[in-house]
């Protein structure tokens, strides 16, 4: 009898990605997906620390999961509860003291080690706790078959980082910056588009510090990522500016396959505030680099993150974050409030500010961004490009597809086109979504390549 598995994402896509890889790892040992806990055999809950109230939300969540799991072992059932993620990495501990029917605790470098992890945790009972960083990369110990395939898909190319901002966990849970050689981002590459993706988006917490064996950067990986038959469309996320690089840029200039779109965090407009924040770069800077980016790829959109109320932010600070969104002019964005994340510089800093402040400058700051979001998809009303058909709509007679912006995009068109590219026009626009016309018949498939 094959046994039920229910892996519980917060966060990022690259937590997105280790859930896929646990799920795979955990394939040879009989487990298959459920999304009912009273079925599970195994729950994990894969945990993001990056804002606050990760931790209170896991204890609820465990909370609940302790019942079923008494419930389960009443009716002669188990259920193994893992954690894992960066609020298991940070707070292993406190979750063994506070919630000690937990039987895994482990953190994002560990995944490979997750069948021996569950094998222990049966036979012997007791805590397993693995939250090391370990010499060995996860990555050389994990299956190759991706199974959980789609047209778009994910590949962690690089992880950790070496920026230490004021305000972030990242370089305490996710550890050093490293970056998986080349040979092995490519072939995980190849068979991910034999299994039918069209669309890749490179993952990495600082990707485009990305510096793996065998092609240099970021922009080499690109480069050997689009010489790959049936490849069309190639992403790459989370970016800082600093790693933004003059090879990086001509690669938006020169390879049609990188699709016309950059997540850049800026943080904040202020100097003084990028400066406290350690970012290591300057207002007019990121200026700049937008526009050389611009001029490499006239329809780049640019999307980005934002924390409004970092300790020490004024008024004026404020005022020129909301100034450098006017200038810039953004598709999207993330704005948060800033956070005291608990080890991180930042959260020992004086001035605090209230968080009734932080409010008002969220709630500006989102007005001002949401219009622009609007105003960009509201622009794309008339143009004519190419969407990457990911499967039938939510209407009968309808398809869905992604704009090369990201835009989710509905149409009306026959089903069975997944992974088809196809141009359309749109005609109207909402916040979220393009509703398009076809414009003509599906483009005939690059060849596919045999292995
Ligand atoms: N408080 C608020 N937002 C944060 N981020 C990271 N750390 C914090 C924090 N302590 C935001 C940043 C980052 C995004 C992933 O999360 O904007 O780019
Ligand atoms: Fe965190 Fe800064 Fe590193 Fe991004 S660059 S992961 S915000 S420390």
């Amino acid at each position: 009898m094959t046994k039920r598995l229910l892996i519980r994402t917060w966060g990022c896509q690259m937590n997105v990605y280790d859930s896929e890889r646990m799920a795979e790892v955990l394939a040879p040992l009989g487990f298959g997906p459920t999304e009912a806990p009273e079925e599970a055999d195994m729950v994990i809950l894969n945990t993001c620390h990056i804002r606050e109230k990760a931790a209170e939300k896991l204890f609820s969540e465990l909370g609940r999961l302790r019942l079923v799991k008494e419930e389960r072992r009443q009716a002669g059932r188990d259920m193994v509860l893992a954690v894992a993620g960066c609020v298991a990495q940070a707070e292993g501990a406190e979750i063994a003291a506070r919630a000690p029917y937990v039987d895994i605790v482990m953190g994002p470098q560990t995944i490979h080690r997750l069948p021996e992890m569950v094998a222990r945790a049966s036979r012997a009972g007791g805590l397993v706790l693995d939250t090391d960083f370990p010499e060995e990369s996860k990555f050389d110990h994990l299956p190759e078959a991706r199974t959980q395939q789609g047209v778009t898909a994910f590949l962690t190319v690089q992880e950790g980082c070496d920026k230490f901002c004021s305000f972030c966990v990242v370089p305490y849970t996710r550890g050093a910056e490293t970056s998986r050689p080349a040979a092995a981002v490519l072939a995980e590459a190849r068979r991910l588009v034999e299994a039918g993706a069209r669309e890749i988006t490179l993952l990495g917490q600082n990707v485009n510090a990305y510096h793996g064996e065998g092609v240099g950067g970021l922009s080499g990986l690109v480069r050997a990522l689009a010489e790959i038959p049936g490849l069309a469309r190639i992403r790459y996320t989370t970016s800082h500016p600093r790693d933004m690089g003059d090879d990086l840029i001509a690669a938006h200039r020169d390879i049609p396959q990188l699709m016309p779109m950059l997540h850049l965090p800026v943080q904040s407009g202020s100097d003084r505030v990028l400066q406290a924040m350690n970012r290591g770069h300057t207002a007019d800077e990121y200026r700049r680099l937008v526009d050389r980016l611009r001029e490499a790829r006239p329809d780049l959109a640019l999307t980005s993150d934002f924390i409004v109320g970092h300790p020490g932010e004024t008024d004026a600070d404020h005022e020129a974050t909301m100034q450098l969104v006017r200038d810039i002019g953004f598709a999207g964005a993330f704005s948060f409030k800033y956070s005291a994340r608990p080890g991180t510089p930042a959260s020992r800093a004086p001035l605090q500010v209230a968080e009734a402040v932080k409010d008002a400058r969220l709630a500006e700051l989102q007005a001002l961004l949401a219009e622009q979001q609007r105003g960009f998809n509201a622009a794309r009303v008339g143009q004519e490009f190419d969407v990457l058909v990911t499967g039938p709509g939510r209407h009968p007679g309808q398809i869905a597809g992604r704009s090369p912006w990201l835009q989710a995009v509905h149409a009306e068109g026959p089903q069975g086109l997944e992974g088809s590219i196809i141009r359309m026009q749109a005609v109207s626009a909402t916040a979220n979504s393009l509703t398009c016309v076809l414009k003509d018949s599906a483009k005939p498939l690059p060849e596919q390549h045999a292995a």
